[in-house]
């Protein structure tokens, strides 16, 4: 069982990875509206992650008997001027995911949450690698510059990002991981 504290902080995470699905879907269209189909097909990968995190969160309040409570999902953006400016906002929007896990674990270690706090590591680690990514294809970006040439590679080369996470849960998370194996 979690804390009453603990379990609203969860909720609000499960909020913030769903703006998270929301914001890179924004990113898809905004990317596929200007021809740019790598990118697009990326960021709805991204997509899908993101989902993925909200759907472990959501199973993981459920199953130490707390309920998951929904509230709105603000409103992302809908266009963004360059894929560099798309990629600079993610970088800048994962920065404050990562930030979030470090308080939550800090708020799990406070309140001598054990589980709490093994459960979120994988987050943590996670988080890493999220940013690592946007770092990456910010470089890739920055070494582009103004060559169309060059973004078109780049577009190429990301969109064979494949899809790494489940995308039904409904028999839960364990069920949809096999699955997917
Ligand atoms: Fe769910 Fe991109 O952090």
């Amino acid at each position: 069982m979690l804390s009453r504290k603990m379990e609203s902080a969860l909720n609000g995470q499960i909020n913030n990875e769903m703006y998270s699905a929301y914001l890179y879907m924004a990113m898809s269209s905004h990317a596929n509206d200007r021809g740019l189909k790598g990118f697009a097909a990326w960021f709805m990968v991204q997509y899908h992650e993101e989902m993925f995190h909200a759907m472990k969160l959501y199973e993981y309040v459920q199953r130490q008997g707390n309920s998951v409570k929904l509230e709105a999902i603000k409103q992302p953006p809908n266009t963004w001027k360059s894929p560099m400016e798309m990629f600079q906002q993610t970088l800048k929007h994962e920065q404050f995911i990562t930030s979030c896990f470090n308080e939550l674990t800090e708020l799990a270690i406070k309140e001598k949450d054990h589980a709490t706090q093994i459960f979120l590591q994988w987050y943590v680690t996670e988080q890493v690698e999220e940013e690592e990514n946007d770092n990456e294809i910010i470089g890739m970006l920055k070494v582009a510059g103004d060559n169309t040439h060059a973004l078109m590679m780049i577009d190429r080369d990301i969109g064979s990002r494949g899809t790494t996470v489940p995308t039904d849960y409904s028999r839960g998370i364990e069920a949809a991981l096999k699955a997917a194996q």
